[in-house]
């Protein structure tokens, strides 16, 4: 058959199962299910179960034809990654959590989410479940709120200039997409880079290492890490592939293996992604 519709090509997906083995079966989470992608290919494999999460509603369509083929193997959750807490999974044994961080191709071509810089009209920026949309942030949030998400979300030099122009502009006309890409030019150079990553391989570290207290003693009396980082490097996808799909050129994967269950969710957790949890409540005033 022929189609007009993109062939859906799940990146590093060979890299992923080598990493997860889902041979040996066992119950998966995928965090962002968006295609399914990754999970149609685990549960190929007999005796694994795989529950789905997405915040794109769009994503129910494809999870229901899979419930259908694998009604004992597959569960969809129509909800955020950080609501995972609330799936009550606590006594289920899980070998492994699967986030792949991201827009997907038709999410990316769907002029009503307005995701492309290209795009006319409002801007919306929503993936599903939101209150709010990146109209309402941008046309609400003050000037310091602004500079805070373009500096870090952006890691945007000009931050600051970009938040006052925005803020300036407003006063006579509501800042649409064009207006926005406008003011973004007249202030500053776009970067292009994986924060994503950034944020990743942080957490990943951040929770992997032993603090070194100095290099010529040994790391006594410190506690269990939660996770080993097996590969410090990411693993970024082969020859073939980038061939073969090349949007995957900028994808990077990590994994960490879970070896400790204790952590502190205050210190471990709150105190280190502060500025990230800030800039999430900023949507309470929206
Ligand atoms: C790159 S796509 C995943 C593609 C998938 N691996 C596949 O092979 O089909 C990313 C997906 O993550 C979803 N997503 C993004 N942020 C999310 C979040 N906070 N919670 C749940 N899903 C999220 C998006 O809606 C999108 O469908």
């Amino acid at each position: 058959m022929v189609s007009d519709a993109p062939k859906h090509y799940p990146v590093l997906l060979n890299e992923i199962i080598s990493i997860i083995t889902p041979q040996h079966g066992g119950t998966f989470i995928d965090c962002t299910f968006g295609q399914g992608g990754y999970t149609k290919k685990i549960l190929s494999y007999k005796d694994t179960q795989v529950i789905a999460i997405d915040r794109d509603i769009e994503s129910k369509k494809i999870a229901d034809k899979i419930s259908e083929k694998f009604p004992n193997r597959f569960i969809f959750k129509h909800k955020k990654f950080s609501q995972l807490d609330n799936l009550k999974l606590k006594n289920e044994k899980i070998r492994g959590i699967l986030l792949d961080l991201g827009y997907s191709f038709t999410q990316i071509k769907d002029p009503k989410k307005g995701l492309s810089f290209n795009s006319v009209g409002d801007l919306n920026m929503q993936m599903g479940l939101n209150n709010f949309s990146a109209s309402d942030a941008i046309n609400n949030l003050d000037v310091n709120e602004l500079e805070k998400i373009f500096n870090f979300f952006g890691e945007e030099l000009e931050a600051k200039r970009i938040a006052f122009n925005i803020v300036k502009e407003r006063k006579t006309k509501k800042i649409d997409t064009k207006k926005l890409v406008e003011l973004v030019e007249k202030s500053a150079v776009v970067t292009f880079h994986s924060l994503e990553d950034k944020i990743v391989n942080y957490f990943f570290k951040s929770l992997s290492e032993k603090k070194s207290i100095s290099r010529y003693m040994p790391n006594i009396n410190q506690p269990e890490t939660l996770f080993s980082m097996v590969e410090k490097k990411p693993i970024t996808p082969s020859a073939k592939e980038l061939r073969e799909n090349t949007p995957s050129r900028s994808a990077k994967l990590r994994y960490v293996i879970k070896k400790n269950d204790f952590y502190n969710f205050e210190t471990d957790i709150v105190k280190k992604f502060k500025t990230l949890l800030d800039i999430e409540n900023f949507s309470e005033k929206l």
